[in-house]
């Protein structure tokens, strides 16, 4: 049987605090239920699914280096990391490995510190406002990049 194709889905800082974390911006659901949300869906599209957090930037970077040979696409919510870190931009270029950049909110619609991201400059695409759907869009995205890649002649 063929191996499945692998996504690494990353959350950055204060991610963990979902559910309890200014609710009326981030919604109701825990990240644990925003992770089966991904399980389910990513049995669904028959790929192996990796979910993690960290609050720290150094670690994030650390699981992006490590992406390379382990996982076909990166599905990334970097948090306020998002737009400020220059060193997460540069590990994802390094990785090269197509990357969609999800916020569970419209970046857009706040302050205007929140529309510059560093992750959309290297991203494939960019869903944002949809809540925790976002990440299951994003999901359905990297899939139709891994396929496309893996195609014959692509
Ligand atoms: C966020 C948006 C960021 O601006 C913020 O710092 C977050 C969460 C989102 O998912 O809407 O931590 O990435």
């Amino acid at each position: 049987m063929a191996i499945q194709p692998s996504i690494l889905v990353l959350n950055g800082p204060n991610l963990n605090m979902l559910g309890t974390r200014e609710p009326q911006i981030y919604g109701a659901e825990t990240l644990d239920d925003v992770e089966a949300l991904c399980q389910t869906e990513a049995a669904r599209l028959s790929v192996d699914l990796e979910f993690r957090q960290s609050n720290h930037e150094g670690e994030l970077v650390t699981w992006i280096q490590e992406a390379r040979g382990e996982h076909d696409a990166i599905v990334l919510n970097a948090g306020a990391y998002t737009h400020t870190s220059v060193a997460i931009m540069d590990a994802l270029s390094a990785v090269d490995l197509p990357v969609i950049e999800v916020h569970l909110s419209n970046i857009f619609r706040r302050e205007p510190f929140r529309h510059h991201s560093y992750v959309s400059m290297v991203a494939r695409g960019v869903i944002c406002g949809l809540g925790s759907h976002g990440y299951v869009l994003a999901l359905q995205a990297a899939c139709r990049l891994i396929d496309a890649a893996n195609r014959p002649g692509a």
